[in-house]
């Protein structure tokens, strides 16, 4: 079994060899690729040599093979996950500070910093893509790339290739954190989650079979019990609101429910150069040194610092459950087919889903709850206009998907930030 992961000089590279050695014996993998382009070619080295290491000491029969030639790579290749982000750190950065000048929120998968690492990452996933279809048409192709929502939509409305999912560690991590509020084990509990990417609620909440969304509710309407990611401030939810609505947030919720405080931090962050993008350069930089370690055999737990710490878990599972066709349920990003009736057929969603050897196929929901309805639907339609601005390099369509996006407090502010971005990451934008 091969797989091939692009992007593969990452700093989360040794979670996903992490991930493979603990399931070896369920899923075989006998050759791992790690894929970067010339830019990265330091950092795939160094991360390569700790991948060498980690197999070595765990006496697992992987071989790593670390290459810039990615065609030469996805010969044969059974999977192929892609973590890449184009234009680096310092791209994210402008991701988030450009919006913050204008007084918006600055997030890389939110907004217009979300916009633009879709437009950016659109055209390079659609290539990859199409060699894929060429190369190794059997494979699947799961991406963690970032904005994955965005992402997805665009590989299934223009895409070369079907056998397509993107993945999030999100709802594995809310499953985890909700379960340690339960005391119970994270096997013991079940999340019904509906939604987009980054926009996903959890409707139901079964333990051990009993439903007990209201319990949970209740729970995480104590200021002391929030869930959230490293990269997410834990500000509590109103917990009036929280128990009137009646369904499970998800940490980027607070973007929207709780623009003002989120902002207000961010501009504190803005002002004194610790923006979540630079929070994380300094961090790669800390990891990259631990990692040039020859000693180092093992993922350093400084790793759990970043927001996709255990994000091995949703990839390894997904890959070990269509290997292995195990039918369980997992929460991915695939195409609706008519999953959430109240969102076109052919867009991405992020639901439960039946994992089997023919890959994941969606459970059916119906429509959303009136209350979160409204804002999953727009959403849904700035993410389809971003997508298609990335493949036509339409200014019209980005200024529009910018200016419906509930981030983006005006018609004139978004025109400002579009113009700002577009001219700061011109050089990774060649359809504009
Ligand atoms: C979460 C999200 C990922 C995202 C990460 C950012 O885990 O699910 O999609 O990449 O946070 O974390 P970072 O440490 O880069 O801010
Ligand atoms: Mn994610």
């Amino acid at each position: 079994m091969k797989v091939v992961t692009i992007g593969g000089g990452s700093s989360y590279t040794p979670e996903l060899v992490e991930g493979f050695i603990k399931r070896y014996d369920e899923l075989p993998i006998r050759e791992l690729w790690l894929v970067d382009v010339e830019e990265g070619k330091e950092k795939l080295e160094i991360v390569g040599a700790l991948a060498k290491r980690m197999v070595k000491k765990a006496g697992v029969d992987m071989k790593i093979h670390l290459t810039l030639d990615r065609q030469k790579a996805l010969i044969n290749a059974d999977f192929v996950t892609t973590q890449l982000r184009v234009g680096q750190l310092d791209a994210r950065i402008q991701d988030e500070r450009i919006p913050l000048k204008y007084g918006m929120i600055g997030q890389e998968t939110n907004g217009a910093g979300g916009l633009f690492k879709g437009l950016r990452t659109i055209p390079v996933l659609l290539k990859i893509a199409e060699e894929i279809h060429e190369v190794c048409p059997n494979a699947w192709l799961i991406n963690f790339t970032n904005p994955a929502g965005m992402v997805t939509e665009a590989l299934l409305r223009y895409g070369e290739h079907s056998k397509v999912v993107g993945v999030c560690n999100l709802p594995v991590h809310m499953t985890t954190s909700i379960a340690g509020l339960l005391q119970v084990e994270k096997e013991d509990v079940h999340i019904e989650f509906a939604g987009l990417n980054h926009l996903v609620y959890g409707l139901h909440v079964y333990a051990k079979g009993k439903e007990v969304t209201q319990e949970v509710i209740r729970r995480l309407s104590d200021p002391n019990s929030q869930v959230t990611m490293r990269n997410i401030a834990p500000i509590p939810w109103q917990p009036d609101f929280l128990e009137a609505l009646g369904v499970i947030l998800c940490p980027y919720h607070r973007y929207y429910y709780k623009t003002k405080e989120i902002l207000a931090e961010e501009l504190l962050a803005f002002q004194s150069g610790t923006t979540r993008a630079e929070v994380v350069k300094a961090l790669e930089a800390e990891l990259f040194e631990l990692y040039k370690n020859p000693n180092l055999e093992m993922k350093p737990p400084q790793l759990e610092k970043r927001g996709g710490a255990y994000y091995s878990d949703a990839a390894c599972n997904l890959i070990s459950s269509i290997y292995n066709d195990k039918g369980d349920i997992q929460t991915l990003n695939v195409k609706n087919n008519g999953a959430i009736s109240s969102l076109p057929n052919e867009s991405a969603v992020e639901v439960n889903c039946v994992v089997t050897k023919q890959g994941p196929v969606p459970l059916a929901f119906g429509e959303l709850p009136v209350e979160v309805n409204g804002l999953v639907q727009q959403i849904k339609s700035f993410e389809r206009i971003g997508a298609e601005a990335a493949v036509t390099g339409s200014y019209e369509k980005a200024l529009v998907a910018l200016s419906i996006n509930p981030l983006v407090p005006s018609d004139e502010l978004a025109k400002s930030v579009l113009d700002e971005l577009l001219q700061a990451h011109r050089k990774y934008l060649p359809a504009f």
